[in-house]
């Protein structure tokens, strides 16, 4: 569907669980979910599926499951299977931090996944374990292994760019497109709710990796929120996501849904409308209006204007 500004709104992130197996600092507080909503605040795995397919009939082709972290979720393997069933879905992705791939890699490529993208922020076992708070950077990689292993479409690594944290790294993580057949991104931090412990200094801007890989190429763009870059002889790409420094709202393809039924029309703004209790037809109206009204940018953000959505990263999806 296109909204008021003529963008073509065709992708639905779901977070399908605020919860999460590990506690990275820039999403989510050290304890945890603190608040944990109750059961019944929650979407039923019934009313995503009606909440997919009246977004499929109102144009929406591409799916993304996000979290907290989505395979924590009991049943994300029927979620997966049922939503790469709507009519009109074209593609499933899937945000992870890779833990539990060893177990669910293969339900999930069975289930209809089309795609991984997964977290990692460095190559080092201790500032692994330092950013994540509770994560094994050994998990992370059987993970991965496993997901190269059950033949996704394409892998995507994500790093968050965090100042005196990776920015010593950002070569050797780009040159994991050399070893693999894998795209690796790097993000600009963007400054949520709770994300306090980072000074000015840690939010380091997407032309810094330039600076570092002088010898990458520009490549066309595939669609994606990522400015893309190759190095010579690598196997995938280098994408930038510079949603501070150079923000793509003016492009946004995107609606987004929160575990506990709140569709986001930005993922920086305070707007949420709840579809939780609604029928599909009810659902259906509701979509077609926040579409149709989505907000034209998100606003100022940086590390004194922080994003305006009133939630952690890890409540939202990303
Ligand atoms: P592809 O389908 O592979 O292009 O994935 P994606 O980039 O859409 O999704 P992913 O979950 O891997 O997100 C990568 C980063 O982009 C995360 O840090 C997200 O928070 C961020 N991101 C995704 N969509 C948006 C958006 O609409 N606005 C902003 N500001 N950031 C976004
Ligand atoms: N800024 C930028 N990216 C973030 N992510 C989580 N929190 C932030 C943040 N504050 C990333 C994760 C994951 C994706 C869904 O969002 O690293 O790859
Ligand atoms: Fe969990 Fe992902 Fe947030 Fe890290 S970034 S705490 S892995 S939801």
């Amino acid at each position: 569907m296109i909204d008021r500004l003529g963008r073509n709104i065709n992708y639905m992130r779901i977070s399908v669980t605020e919860l999460c197996n590990l506690r990275c600092r820039y999403c989510m507080p050290a304890d945890g979910v603190c608040d944990k909503k109750s059961h019944a605040e929650m979407l039923t795995e019934d009313e995503m599926i009606a909440a997919i397919r009246a977004a499929a009939s109102l144009g929406v082709r591409k799916l993304r499951i996000t979290g907290g972290e989505p395979l924590v979720k009991k049943n994300i393997v029927s979620i997966c299977k049922r939503a790469a069933e709507v009519e009109g879905i074209e593609e499933v992705c899937l945000t992870t931090n890779g833990i539990r791939l060893t177990e669910l890699a293969k339900p999930l490529k069975a289930a209809g996944v089309n795609r991984l993208n997964l977290s990692l922020d460095t190559l080092s076992a201790e500032k692994y374990a330092y950013i994540t708070r509770i994560g094994s950077i050994e998990q992370f990689w059987a993970g991965f292994d496993a997901a190269m292993d059950a033949g996704f479409d394409k892998l995507k690594i994500n790093s968050v760019l965090i100042g005196g944290f990776n920015d010593d790294e950002i070569e050797e993580l780009a040159k994991l497109t050399m070893k693999y057949p894998i795209d690796v991104r790097f993000i600009e931090m963007m400054p949520m709710y709770d994300s306090g412990d980072f000074k000015e200094a840690s939010f380091i801007p997407y032309t810094k990796v330039l600076e570092k890989l002088p010898e990458a190429e520009a490549m066309p763009p595939d669609g994606g929120v990522a400015k893309l870059y190759r190095l010579p002889g690598a196997l995938g790409n280098i994408g930038l996501i510079s949603p501070i420094n150079a923000h793509f709202c003016a492009e946004c393809n995107r609606i987004r849904l929160t575990s506990d039924g709140k569709l986001k029309p930005c993922l920086h703004s305070g707007d949420e409308y709840s579809l939780k209790g609604l029928d599909y037809e009810e659902m259906r109206a509701m979509m077609e209006s926040v579409i149709w009204n989505k907000p034209e940018w998100h606003g100022d953000l940086d590390a004194i204007h922080r994003s305006r959505a009133g939630r952690n990263m890890n409540e939202i999806g990303g």
